[in-house]
């Protein structure tokens, strides 16, 4: 396969809009899957799509050669965010742009261009008939909407599944350029909706302020009871009672990518810091954490206009870590919004979807085979780390295949993933396919 082919076919990959958070773009979901399934079958893969009604699909795809030999399975998910604001981009969100040493284009980091890559290093060992591990391809495509149909998909597909001797996870980043990392820790997500109702009608804020409750009012009154913004400390009951103390030899391991303050303030671009206690760059990797996401209520247009709307909507999440069970979360959260909303509005508290933390034993051969070869390839130690973002799939995969998972990844730090401007860097997408290529084969 020549370079053009590759970019040919990633150019195809990114043109279509499968932004599982949009119903309206759908069929984008469904031509991804033909999309991705024609390729797998040419390449000599049988395709089996697992299907569920209004839910992205499953795509298994295997290449058995030798029942004897040992099976490898690849996750990656074909979804991508939404390229909102599109004013900000500066190549169109769905053309694969090469410019600068980058591939710019909404999910070439997250997690399309990471597709490509295994797609093209399984390719590559198939054409030159060096393949002696069978392949089962696992892609998803509901992960940027949190999984919710992953773990039954993959139990209907277990006596595939049961058959892989390791998961590898290409859906992460590397520490900086030419840096390599394994993640061992991922933290859990639960995801909430809630909509506060004060009456049946929109109000005129000087007949009524005062004597009739606002529901924005009462939302940032919530929220800003969840946490205190300063220290980033969740104040919900019990919300922490379940949280490992981090040991001082992870502390240790972690410390070596540690950032500081002056080079987090330019990485992420932002004016100033919160003050986390004394783990800076850390905290948002091995501490739980609240945010809000969207308000949806009231008067948004240019000027001014003097309403109390009849209903706010807040969109919110807490990262977990181990062993934080979203299920008790959910429980506690609930609890909390019902004893300290007042009691005279209506409300509605939606969890969209959870998923537990991941955190994964790095002592095996798999790994260390991994690692050896990203070393020699990238002719640097691998990191092993741990990240804040979230991927349901590893901590499903693990606790329903009880094998090695190996999540790691060649995107780089200002990767800009789910926001404008999102690219991969050439060199690291070929190295690592070449990477990938040698992990394959071993
Ligand atoms: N690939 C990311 C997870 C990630 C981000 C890993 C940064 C390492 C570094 C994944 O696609 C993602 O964005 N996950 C969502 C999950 C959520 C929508 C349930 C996340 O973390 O917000
Ligand atoms: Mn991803
Ligand atoms: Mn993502």
């Amino acid at each position: 396969m020549t370079k053009t082919q590759i970019l040919n076919f990633f150019s195809d990959f990114v043109k279509i809009q499968s932004v599982s958070t949009d119903k309206k773009r759908f069929f984008e979901i469904k031509k991804a899957v033909s999309f991705l399934k024609n390729f797998l079958l040419k390449l000599g893969f049988s395709v089996k799509i697992l299907e569920k009604k209004q839910a992205p699909p499953l795509i298994l795809a295997t290449l058995i050669f030798d029942k004897k030999a040992k099976t490898i399975g690849i996750y990656g998910h074909y979804d991508v965010q939404p390229e909102d604001p599109v004013s900000e981009w500066q190549t169109p969100p769905f053309l694969l742009t090469q410019k600068d040493g980058k591939f710019y284009g909404r999910g070439v980091a997250d997690d399309k261009g990471h597709i490509v890559q295994n797609i093209f290093a399984v390719q590559k060992l198939i054409e030159e008939k060096k393949l002696k591990n069978n392949i089962v391809f696992i892609l998803e495509g509901e992960e940027e909407t949190g999984s919710i149909h992953f773990e039954d998909y993959v139990k209907e597909a277990k006596d595939i599944l049961s058959k892989v001797d390791v998961f590898y996870l290409t859906d992460t980043g590397m520490h900086q350029k030419n840096a390599p990392q394994i993640f061992y820790g991922l933290r859990g997500i639960i995801y909430f909706e809630l909509t506060v109702k004060i009456g049946e009608r929109d109000l005129h804020s000087g007949v009524y302020g005062n004597r009739v409750y606002n529901p924005i009012n009462v939302l940032s009154d919530l929220i800003g009871k969840i946490k205190d913004i300063k220290t980033g400390k969740i104040q919900i009951p019990q919300f922490y009672e379940k949280v490992r103390k981090i040991s001082k030899e992870e502390l240790l391991l972690l410390k070596k990518t540690l950032k500081s303050d002056e080079e987090e303030k330019k990485e992420a671009a932002v004016f100033g810091l919160t003050e986390v206690d004394s783990f800076g760059s850390l905290s948002s990797k091995i501490f739980p954490s609240f945010d809000c996401h969207g308000i949806i209520s009231g008067f948004t247009q240019e000027g001014q206009k003097t309403v109390i709307p009849k209903e706010a909507k807040v969109k919110f999440s807490f990262r977990l870590i181990e062993h934080q069970n979203p299920n008790e979360i959910e429980k506690l959260v609930f609890d909390f919004v019902e004893k300290n909303l007042p009691k005279e509005v209506k409300w509605e508290l939606r969890c969209l979807s959870k998923s537990a933390p991941f955190y994964t034993d790095v002592n095996n051969l798999w790994v260390k085979k991994t690692a050896t070869i990203l070393e020699d390839v990238f002719d640097k130690e691998v990191i092993f780390n741990r990240s804040g973002g979230s991927i349901p799939a590893a901590e499903i995969l693990q606790r329903l295949f009880k094998k090695p998972i190996i999540l790691t990844g060649f995107t780089l730090p200002d990767d800009n993933i789910h926001a404008p401007n999102e690219n991969f860097d050439e060199e690291m997408f070929f190295l690592g396919i070449e990477a990938l290529t040698k992990i394959y084969d071993t």
